[in-house]
């Protein structure tokens, strides 16, 4: 006979009663903003499908990232938009790419903010692809040395870690070969190893410029009803040495969060993804939702789903809430 013995509400009563009992918290050291970085000085072109976003020059980035170390985020993930594409997405692994000189100018100024790199070639292809062109489709094989390259020279630049996203087989194992012959043992792997062929991903394919321009990615990215495929894609890509794992898109995701998170022990990652942002600042802009609850209580369920590290355009904005700043 459980009532009314036990009642519920009893611990719901007051907020300092609430706080005391919550389960799930989130700090700044666990967010990574992601960041657009473009050629040129003093740009700051506004994305207009992600409010508050910006495209950004590398002295403007600068300045934007001042913040992110004064809150302590755990990070901050780069995007490339390069001023040429072309079919081998050539910018993408150069040297003095528009990536690897943010990563140097970064690393110079905070040497203790985390620097992640996305590894990917659809902001530097002409068609829009992750890969190189064969046909109608991607070659696998052939694009793993444009994603081994790109990493190594993040890894030179001094990118924290390198994150592949384009969702190539054996991109991993790739990667780490790549890495460690140039003498970069030490760089850890975020693979985005769960990455489906989203929706969400509208509001970032004009932030950077990246829509493919023709077909769709269906390819490569997973299929959103599958959820066992996506625990046989982290095991193979831990078993290629991925350091770390991510699931993307995160909300309408979670369970795939949780199937990761009691799987495997290595830590976990997920990307709000740029619609799941844009949609909260629609309809907030709208009137239609609290914005700041609507970001906090998106978050904290991605934390509570199993998250351990989560990417989101909101990053500055939930550190400040959570430091009562
Ligand atoms: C690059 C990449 C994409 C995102 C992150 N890395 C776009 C895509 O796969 O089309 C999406 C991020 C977002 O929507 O916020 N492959």
């Amino acid at each position: 006979m459980p009532f009314p013995v036990h009642r519920m509400r009893r611990l719901r009563a007051t907020e300092p009663l609430r706080r005391l009992v919550r389960e799930t918290a989130l700090e700044p050291a666990d967010l990574v903003l992601p960041l657009f970085v473009t050629e040129g000085r003093s740009v700051r072109n506004p994305i207009s499908s992600m409010p508050g976003n910006f495209q950004l020059s590398i002295d403007e980035l600068l300045k934007e990232c001042s913040e992110c170390v004064d809150l302590g985020l755990g990070g901050v993930i780069l995007f490339g938009i390069p001023a040429h594409k072309d079919e081998s997405a050539s910018e993408a692994y150069r040297e003095d790419g528009v990536v690897q000189r943010a990563v140097r100018a970064l690393k110079d100024r905070y040497p203790q903010l985390v620097v992640i790199t996305d590894v990917c070639n659809c902001e530097y292809t002409s068609h829009g692809h992750c890969g190189k062109v064969v046909g109608n489709d991607v070659d696998n094989d052939a694009t793993l040395e444009w994603l081994a390259a790109s990493a190594v020279s993040h890894a030179r630049s001094g990118a924290d870690i390198v994150a592949p996203s384009d969702m190539m087989d054996g991109r991993v194992a790739a990667i780490r070969r790549a890495l460690d012959n140039a003498g970069f043992s030490r760089t850890p792997i975020l693979s985005y190893a769960a990455k489906y062929a989203s929706v969400f991903y509208g509001p970032f394919r004009e932030a950077a410029e990246s829509a493919p321009q023709f077909g769709d990615r269906r390819s490569y990215q997973m299929d959103p009803p599958n959820a066992r495929e996506a625990m046989r894609e982290i095991a193979l890509d831990i078993e290629e040495g991925a350091d770390m794992i991510m699931v993307k898109p995160a909300m309408p995701y979670l369970d795939i969060l949780r199937m990761a998170r009691d799987r495997f022990d290595v830590p976990l990652a997920a990307y709000q993804v740029s619609g799941e942002f844009s949609m909260i600042k629609a309809a907030a802009a709208n009137g239609w939702l609290d914005e700041t609850r609507a970001m906090m209580e998106s978050l904290t369920a991605i934390r509570r789903a199993g998250a351990d590290v989560i990417l989101t355009y909101f990053a500055r904005e939930a550190a400040r809430l959570t430091l009562g700043a």
